[in-house]
């Protein structure tokens, strides 16, 4: 649900929403007007189009906020049609909608909100950022759930009370922080203790044998509008080279690396121009990134035990690492 001066009650409680959100800066309690104010220091917060915002509005993530507000709807189960969010969300996770149902969920780095509206169909209480102008991509589609907190931030500064969510959800994002194992290690804080975890990180073997590596360093500094401009005329050309080159028994996946584009067909998408629209989006995903550092398993098994955490795994699966378990 977007704050605004007319929707900020919980339901019937005659309590904001924002009363659970923390001065990120003192930890502060953040009274609503105009802006947010912190009763403790003399920190405000915009609120834009309804969203808080806790970070300044040009930040390393412009591209991702450029991305997801071309593509709002592309993810999104309701607008696909396929349930290729839900499934991966609880495939991963192992989690399933009945028991995080009614439970607090904090989801970090939501981009347009794939995951965010699954989340909510589950009835849980979902609080969801992003540290880019993706939020209101995000609300525009899932602002229509009560059970929706979003707000603009950063991991690294999360304005939340530490220890508050039972549960903790966190794709695609954390190599595309500056600081990984700041990142990692940082996401823990404000899940309470037993509470369970879910995220996942490229893994390094695979991401570093890829081309798109070689093209990255020059494609990050391209401004977004330019970048997907051009990878909106490429996909259409690279695509059917690249299906091509898959369909050779054995060698075909290793093949088609070699045509830098995002070729989903390990996906059941029938329709070729929602195939193409997922493959500019997921292309452009490649190359815009400020930062992109993948992660070998034995890093992510080491900060899992330096932060004490339990019952954790790390599996493999298509060039991620997911790592699970409870604080
Ligand atoms: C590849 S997208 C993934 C979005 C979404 N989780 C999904 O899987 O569709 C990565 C997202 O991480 C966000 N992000 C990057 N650094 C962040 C930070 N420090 N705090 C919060 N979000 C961040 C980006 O803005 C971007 O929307």
């Amino acid at each position: 649900m977007a704050l605004s001066k007319h929707s900020h009650n919980d339901a019937g409680t005659g309590v904001h929403w924002c009363d659970a959100l923390r001065c990120p800066r003192c930890g502060g309690a953040l009274r609503a007007e105009d802006e947010l104010h912190c009763d403790a220091c003399p920190a405000t917060y915009p609120i834009d189009r309804g969203v808080p915002r806790f970070v300044p509005s040009d930040n390393y993530a412009e591209g991702f906020g450029y991305q997801w507000n071309q593509h709002r709807l592309t993810q999104l189960d309701s607008h696909s049609g396929l349930p290729i969010s839900r499934e991966r969300l609880f495939r991963s996770s192992g989690w399933t909608a009945e028991e995080l149902h009614g439970r607090r969920v904090l989801e970090c780095g939501s981009g347009a909100g794939r995951f965010t509206e699954v989340l909510c169909e589950t009835g849980a209480e979902v609080t969801s950022f992003d540290i880019s102008s993706a939020v209101h991509a995000n609300a525009a589609s899932n602002g229509r759930f009560p059970n929706l907190r979003l707000v603009q931030a950063s991991i690294y500064e999360m304005p939340f009370p530490e220890e508050s969510f039972d549960y903790l959800l966190c794709f695609g994002v954390i190599q595309h922080t500056p600081d990984v194992e700041r990142t990692f290690k940082t996401l823990f804080r404000y899940l309470r203790p037993g509470g369970r975890f879910c995220v996942d990180v490229y893994a390094a073997m695979v991401a570093y044998t890829h081309p798109r590596h070689l093209l990255r360093p020059i494609t990050r500094r391209v401004p977004p509008a330019t970048l997907y401009s051009f990878v909106r005329k490429a996909v259409p050309r690279l695509l059917p080279l690249s299906t091509a080159l898959h369909s050779v028994p054995k060698a075909g996946p290793y093949l088609a690396r070699l045509v830098p584009v995002a070729n989903l067909s390990y996906l059941d998408i029938k329709d070729p121009r929602m195939q193409r629209n997922w493959s500019v989006l997921d292309t452009f995903d490649w190359l815009a990134p400020r930062y992109e550092s993948p992660q070998t398993r034995r890093r992510l098994r080491r900060w899992t035990t330096e932060l004490g955490l339990s019952e954790v795994s790390i599996e493999r699966h298509r060039g991620l690492y997911v790592v699970r378990g409870v604080k």
